[in-house]
């Protein structure tokens, strides 16, 4: 396929962000006579519409490949922070789920707050939460809950549900399901799942961490915007450890620490924040100051690759096939949408 272009109108090299249908992005015919499409938002100089883009350095022109182009399903780009005025939690009654609902309160959202059991969750909540009771894998369940919210942060913990930890990928797969049928492709989706997360079992040894892999490749392939959390280990943390520190690549081993704070913050945030979307993070805790300002925080991380199963700078990746079939099926299924 003819590689894509995007180029100023006129061919202008001045600068400034430009305005909508300023620029042009060529999708066929011959170099010399392209096809040329008008842009029709233009996001921080950049066409708002454009799957992927990068800038050649020295260049106004941005460039990119056809076959990542994704015309019918647009990834989402937030130009300022997202209001949140209402968030589904999942698991919302674990450990980091609990701590979640607090967070989200706190910055004054209406809170969803999805268990199996609404009577045991009433025990557990505050009181400023909606407890609602539905299964998280049953998309007919989760419709209604779903229904008119910004974001849905994903806290289950399934690792003992007997079927390997599968439970864990039945949940992720059940929520986009969900919001396709909703039509909610700007609902964001934040997803804890851990460290060594991209790793196979043969180097963890446990099966429950493949489908945590594999629930992450399914939100990638989603088109959703979305913000993939990779915790270290619940309150190991020392007790000056207040600064939250993001890492990328899953290469960190042992025991580092964290806040659960951190990992809840992490997870709103990334839904609040521009520079949280299509982000895959560690998350830990380290020596120093409190994190004021999360979309820096963010914005020095760099996004997933657009069309890409894994996170930006993991490495020595799973094949996909090497996954179940029916793994390789949904996210055929969800990228041809
Ligand atoms: N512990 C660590 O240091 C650490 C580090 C990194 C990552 N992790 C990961 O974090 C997760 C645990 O987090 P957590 O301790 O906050 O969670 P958790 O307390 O184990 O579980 C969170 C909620 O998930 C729901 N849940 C449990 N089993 C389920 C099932 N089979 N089907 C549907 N929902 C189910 C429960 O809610 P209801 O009963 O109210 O429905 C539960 O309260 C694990 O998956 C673990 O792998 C842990």
């Amino acid at each position: 396929m003819r590689p894509w272009v995007v180029s100023r109108a006129g061919g202008t090299r001045s600068g400034g962000a430009g305005g909508p249908g300023s620029w042009l992005l060529e999708v066929g015919g011959s170099a010399r006579n392209p096809t040329r499409l008008p842009c029709i938002e233009v996001l921080g100089g950049l066409p708002r519409q454009v799957f992927r883009v990068f800038r050649p350095r020295g260049s106004s022109r941005v460039q990119g490949s056809s076959d990542r182009l994704r015309p019918r399903r647009q990834q989402t780009y937030l130009k300022e922070r997202r209001t949140m005025t209402t968030v589904l939690i999942i698991g919302a009654t674990g450990q980091v789920g609990r701590v979640v609902v607090e967070e989200a309160l706190a910055r004054e959202a209406t809170v969803r707050a999805q268990t199996r059991s609404a009577s045991r969750a009433r025990r557990r909540l505050p009181r400023g939460a909606e407890v609602v009771e539905a299964s998280p894998s049953d998309v007919d369940a989760l419709c209604p809950v779903l229904t008119g919210a910004d974001a849905v942060v994903l806290t289950h913990g399934t690792d003992s549900d007997g079927r390997g930890g599968a439970t864990f990928y039945d949940v992720v797969r059940a929520v986009i399901d969900a919001l396709d049928a909703l039509g909610q492709p700007t609902t964001h989706v934040s997803l804890m799942t851990t460290m060594n997360a991209s790793h196979s079992a043969t180097v963890t040894g446990y099966e429950f961490v493949e489908w945590k892999r594999r629930a992450e490749r399914l939100l990638r392939a989603s088109g959703l915007s979305y913000t993939i959390v990779r915790p270290g280990w619940f309150d190991y943390q020392g007790s000056g450890d207040r600064r939250i520190d993001l890492r990328q690549g899953d290469l960190v081993t042992g025991q580092p620490g964290v806040d659960r704070h951190h990992i809840a913050q992490v997870l709103l945030e990334g839904a609040l924040n521009p520079s949280g979307s299509r982000r895959t993070v560690e998350v830990f805790s380290a020596s120093g100051s409190p994190v004021t300002d999360f979309e820096a925080l963010l914005a020095a991380t760099r996004a997933d690759e657009p069309g890409s199963l894994d996170g930006v700078l993991d490495t020595n990746n799973v094949a996909l096939t090497e996954e179940p079939a029916r793994v390789q099926e949904d996210v055929a299924r969800l990228a041809g949408r």
